[in-house]
């Protein structure tokens, strides 16, 4: 084991949430540390988002009626505090990331360009090169942090575990670097691990990313807030790729429509059907293709000859798979696309742990509630993340690191069988049995292989999903259709330390 100090603080992941935090941590004098798998832009989900980031920044909206949007997607679980923390900040976080060269798309008046997504009252949803949001944003935000001289990036570094001191505190983590481990001490981590979506057989998300920074924060000790949450994006391509690619919902918002195979409306004729929350979108879609109708977005008419132009990531990714959506509708299905739940956290990334912080998708701000507003992700990033990067400068560290435990990671083989059953079982539609298979695979594959931080990941997910009794935002249960009058939050604390080799 190697070992290192870092005087600042530890930031483990390098998508918006993470590198806003350490830009800002470091423009407030704080030397930084970040650490990430893979090269800066890669496999993190920030830099696959498509639509756009949603910011009250025309006339006709406002950061009140942007924050009941939220809330009302959010099915009875969406923090008024935090969201309207969020919400407010839609105009200087745009602007923030404009300063920093984030060409944001502009009209002739030199306005930003809107869109509507889906469970917006008004067009919102600032767009950047049409339909490549998250790469152009992301772009801008590595080129500051490459050229800012207090943070450095490790950008072969896999997290591995969290390190603690006596009272509890956490006070570093181990990575493994150059086949090593490697422990870092820091005055604090702020995790911006990203989501769950590898947990799943189909997912919109780098398949990387298993959930893993909010099991290492469960085992360490924090809360984790209803981590059964999951949203199913509807229209994935489907196209056999791992993950699939996404058709973003903008294309609807442009007047694309979801058919099944014989040309039929999925969700009805209404011009607005198809923008229908997320969740009821999904059940739509995932119905069509289990009763054999298949599903399909049909952007012919309207978005035709303009579709390169418009959409030119979705165009180029439908035509490697040798489909021109210009012709011929796109087959879709619905895949997981984000995680709701995850560490708890406030709206300045501060878990429940002392020197533990979380941001962007691994933490459960209360902003997403049961069910995200579309393209709330990318400004919450943005926006806590630089909350973040401010709170955890004033970090001083802790005691000295405990030795910690090890656990596996889990073999190939079996994150396959596990991600076939949490997209069959854990998916749009959840039932008892299923729920309670799901359990067994976990304990059998846990029996055989070790505590991996996978594992425990789809087990709080599961055991969440099992134990809501309603179906509420993005969680459906077939055998609990309702939706409780009264809405409570899923909180789970785990009780071991244990860190991954
Ligand atoms: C999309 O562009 O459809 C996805 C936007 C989001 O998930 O926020």
């Amino acid at each position: 084991m190697n070992r290192t100090r870092h005087d600042g603080p530890l930031i483990v992941g390098a998508g918006l949430a993470g590198l806003s935090a350490a830009l800002e941590a470091a423009r407030a004098g704080a030397k930084v540390l970040v650490v990430t798998p893979e090269p800066l832009l890669n496999a993190c989900s920030s830099a696959w988002a498509q639509g756009g980031m949603a910011a009250a920044l025309t006339a006709v909206d406002s950061a009140e009626l942007h924050a009941r949007d939220t809330e009302a997607a959010g099915a009875g679980l969406v923090e008024p505090g935090a969201t309207r923390a969020l919400t407010g900040a839609g105009r200087e976080t745009v602007e923030w990331l404009t300063a920093l060269g984030a060409p944001f798309d502009r009209d002739a008046d030199g306005g930003f360009v809107v869109s509507l997504e889906a469970a917006h009252s008004v067009a919102r949803v600032a767009r950047v090169g049409g339909d490549g949001a998250g790469r152009a944003i992301l772009s801008a935000v590595v080129a500051a942090v490459r050229a800012e001289k207090l943070i450095e990036v490790w950008d072969d570094a896999r997290l591995k575990g969290l390190l603690q001191d006596e009272a509890g505190r956490v006070v570093g983590a181990v990575v493994a670097r150059g086949g090593r481990a490697v422990e870092i001490t820091a005055t604090a981590v702020v995790l911006a691990t990203g989501g769950a979506g590898g947990l799943f057989a189909a997912t919109t998300t780098p398949s990387a990313l298993k959930g893993e920074g909010m099991a290492l924060a469960a085992w360490a000790g924090a809360e984790i807030l209803d981590p059964e949450f999951v949203q199913f994006h509807p229209t994935a391509i489907d196209v056999g790729l791992d993950p699939a690619p996404l058709a973003t919902e903008a294309l609807r918002g442009e007047g694309a429509r979801l058919i099944d195979g014989e040309g039929r409306f999925l969700l009805g004729p209404e011009d607005d059907a198809d923008l229908k929350p997320r969740d009821v979108v999904a059940r739509a879609v995932h119905a069509a293709r289990i009763d054999g109708r298949g599903a399909f977005l049909d952007a012919r008419t309207a978005i035709g000859e303009a579709f390169p132009h418009e959409f030119p990531a979705v165009f180029a990714a439908c035509m490697r798979s040798g489909l021109d959506p210009r012709v011929s509708p796109i087959p879709v299905m619905a895949a997981c696309h984000y995680h709701m739940g995850g560490i708890a956290a406030d709206a300045d990334g501060r878990t429940t742990v002392a020197g533990l912080y979380a941001v962007g998708e691994c933490a459960a701000t209360g902003v997403h509630g049961a069910n995200r507003l579309a393209s709330n992700s990318l400004l919450e990033a943005a926006a806590f993340g630089r909350r973040a990067g401010r709170a955890v400068v004033g970090e001083t560290g802790g005691g000295r690191a405990l030795p910690v435990e090890t656990a596996p990671d889990l073999p190939e083989a079996a994150l396959a069988e596990l991600r076939a059953g949490m997209t069959d079982h854990a998916g749009v539609v959840r039932t008892a049995d299923g729920l309670t298979g799901l359990i067994a695979l976990i304990d059998r594959l846990e029996g055989q292989y070790g505590p991996a931080a996978a594992l425990l990941a789809a087990r709080l997910i599961v055991q969440g999903a099992l134990d809501r009794r309603e179906s509420r935002g993005g969680h459906y249960r077939a055998d609990y259709p309702q939706t409780n009058a009264v809405a409570d939050h899923t909180r789970v604390r785990a009780t071991r330390v244990v860190a991954l080799e």
